[in-house]
């Protein structure tokens, strides 16, 4: 099968046609006039300076409550170090992101998975679990668009989220990266921005907005914890990439963000739509939420559907998928996350028609 042939649902990145290249062209020709002594040099562990001072203002918090990484997965294993040790209880999503939940696992972390439902987290089962006397170190959540439901945490939600962390003394880490890519509906407040008890740290990239290559991501949370944070980031790293952050800044503060936001949460509603559209037609049988932005669907299959025989049977077929038991500890045995982020429109109805013949296979 070539490369071209392939149609990948699996990877939650965005296809060539939707990265800005010429807008980053002429950010780095800028990056480089404008500072060309703070772009070259080492820098310190807290970021490009100029990016951190544009991230606090866009969050409406103080630059030290900032630390700018390289993608928003350090941000989120500083965090883990920094806070869970073996045998820690932690709550995680059922499902969730695959690598953190790996991370987690890795650290001795004790996971609790609790379900998802259309408006987010299960705040009744969480509640629930915390009576039953579990008392986290962390909830990890990812509130909107989440990865692998695609589905947006409500604010009433959030703010019971917030309430509970408060109560029960633990950190919501707020893990956002996909906030700015809307389709439809208004924006929720962060709960980063909600909080006024010190509860939450909110980590967010410029990954799903500006490009994967770029590995900027950042953390944000109380000065104290960043400056701890720092400390250890600097015996890591000494500093973290200069030249993609210096870009970045100056793609943000041209404007041109705004832009490449637009693009990639245009397109990305049009092959939401045209993959929804393309579901029904071809898989009636399956269930899925319709995400209000964001790169992923998750299809459930009927309990005849076997996705560790349907993923290599789609394989077969030239589509990959990822199986929805790679999102959580136990179960998703009958589900897969689609990432339509990568496959463009004139594709995706093809990637499905193929899909159905694999699950036909797998069924006869
Ligand atoms: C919820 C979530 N957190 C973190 C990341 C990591 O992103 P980055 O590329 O910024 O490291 C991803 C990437 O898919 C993600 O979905």
């Amino acid at each position: 099968m070539t490369a071209e042939q392939l149609i990948s649902f699996a990877r939650g990145a965005p296809s060539l046609d939707i990265v800005d290249v010429e807008g980053l062209k002429a950010a780095a020709v800028r990056a480089f006039d404008a500072d060309p002594a703070g772009v070259t040099a080492y820098g310190t562990s807290v970021g490009y300076p100029p990016l951190r001072k544009w991230i606090a203002e866009k969050h409406g918090v103080e630059a030290d409550q900032v630390l700018v990484t390289n993608g928003s997965l350090q941000a989120d294993a500083f965090l883990f170090d920094h806070l869970v040790r073996r045998g820690d209880a932690v709550v995680v999503e059922r499902p969730t992101y695959d690598r953190t939940l790996l991370n987690l696992q890795r650290m001795g972390g004790e996971i609790h998975g609790v379900g998802i439902e259309p408006d987010g987290l299960d705040t009744a089962e969480l509640r629930k679990l915390l009576e039953s006397g579990v008392r986290p170190r962390l909830a990890h959540v990812i509130p909107n668009y989440q990865n692998p439901a695609g589905v947006t945490l409500s604010l009433d939600k959030r703010r019971e989220l917030l309430d509970l962390a408060a109560e029960y003394g633990f950190t919501i880490f707020e893990d956002d990266p996909y906030a700015d890519i809307r389709f439809r509906g208004e924006p929720l407040p962060s709960m980063l921005s909600m909080d006024t008890r010190g509860v939450v740290v909110h980590a967010s990239s410029f990954t799903k907005t500006v490009c994967p290559g770029v590995r900027v991501g950042y953390l944000v949370g109380p000065a104290s914890l960043i400056a701890d944070i720092a400390k250890s980031a600097t015996s890591l790293y000494i500093s973290p990439g200069m030249v993609a952050q210096a870009i970045v800044h100056q793609f943000c503060v041209s404007g041109d963000i705004q832009r490449s936001i637009a693009t990639v949460s245009s397109a990305l509603g049009e092959r939401a739509g045209v993959l929804a559209e393309s579901l029904r037609r071809h898989l009636p049988e399956v269930t899925f939420v319709e995400p209000d932005g964001g790169y992923f669907l998750w299809v459930e299959f009927p309990d005849d559907v076997d996705v560790d025989r349907l993923a290599p049977a789609a394989a077969e077929r030239g589509v990959a998928v990822v199986k929805g038991s790679d999102f959580m500890v136990d179960g998703g045995r009958h589900a897969l996350r689609l990432a339509f982020s990568a496959v463009t429109a004139d594709r995706i109805d093809e990637g499905v028609r193929r899909l159905s013949e694999a699950v036909a296979a797998v069924r006869g």
